[in-house]
């Protein structure tokens, strides 16, 4: 589950990171595209995390290992 919402972080990350490419494509629609998986991705994240508090917080200090593993 930590790596499923690390994973959702980083594209978040990099679709954010991206937007200047989609904006010189020349087409509103491709930067509103990358907004909205954007913000998908924020959600997917933010909906692991929360599986994480409510099932997992027993386990939190097990993060720093899982994430360096
Ligand atoms: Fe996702």
């Amino acid at each position: 589950m930590v790596m499923i919402a690390f994973d959702e972080m980083c594209t978040c990350h990099a679709y954010a990171a991206d937007k200047d490419f989609y904006a010189g494509l020349g087409n509103d629609r491709f930067v509103r595209w990358l907004r909205e998986v954007t913000v998908d991705e924020a959600v997917h994240s933010m909906n692991v995390v929360n599986v994480i508090r409510a099932q997992y917080s027993d386990r939190f200090r097990e993060v720093g290992t899982i994430l360096d593993g």
